[in-house]
């Protein structure tokens, strides 16, 4: 991958494990926790799509909180949860090699940023409570656009901001509809797939796929 100017993150399930609210309240939700949690975060996104559709945008911690009101009553969870769930939403935890990988991309010079559905507060503080304060030069959060990704407007923040051409960007995301809408987009997209996962068919195949982002300094 050559010219390449700045590198930009996804932010849940890229860098922050959305499993890790759940995960931490295993003991009280018994063995369905998994699969709970990944109905919380299905519901999550599909609320971020078809509000983008509708045109009804509400920001990323409404639908959070939405997304886990209708998950709760689906796995019959007790309401006495909510609150410690999305008290720990707002400090997911990093993936393990997250901080030592962005450590030494640091020391390479590239702008590095995160692009996120997260409101500007919610990524801050996930920056911070996970002690990645000095990494990222720019946070750039949709609420700028009112619009949530795949929406163009949103892959288009960091090229404004930077006066950049769209294939100077390397685009980190776990998500594979992220990793096709930036492939789209114009940007060099990176697939971290730490699961083995299967790719989607929408359109755009990554050229580059990671098992995570420690593998990041091979391809730059
Ligand atoms: C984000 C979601 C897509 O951080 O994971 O934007």
């Amino acid at each position: 991958m050559k010219n390449i100017k700045a590198i930009i993150f996804d932010a849940y399930g890229t860098l922050f494990d959305v499993n890790s609210a759940a995960e931490k309240c295993k003991d009280k939700i018994g063995k369905k926790w998994e699969n709970f949690s990944n109905y919380w975060r299905t519901t999550q996104l599909e609320y971020t799509w078809l509000r983008n559709l509708m045109g009804r945008h509400k920001d990323f911690w409404q639908i959070t909180e939405d997304s886990l009101d209708k998950s709760m009553k689906v796995f019959e969870i007790d309401s006495s949860m909510k609150i410690d769930l999305l008290n720990l939403y707002k400090i997911l935890s990093t993936f393990p090699e997250v901080k030592d990988a962005l450590n030494t991309l640091k020391e390479k010079k590239y702008k590095l940023a995160i692009l996120s559905n997260g409101t500007p507060s919610l990524l801050n503080e996930l920056v911070k409570s996970n002690n990645l304060d000095n990494i990222f030069d720019d946070v750039f959060s949709i609420e700028e656009v009112k619009a949530y990704k795949p929406d163009p407007k949103v892959y288009n923040i960091p090229i404004k901001k930077y006066q950049i051409q769209k294939n100077e960007v390397a685009y980190l995301s776990a998500n594979t509809w992220d990793v096709s809408a930036g492939g789209n987009y114009g940007f060099n997209p990176i697939w971290v797939n730490r699961n083995n996962n299967i790719f989607d068919n929408l359109d755009f195949k990554p050229v580059n796929e990671i098992k995570n982002l420690k593998d990041i300094n091979n391809l730059l």
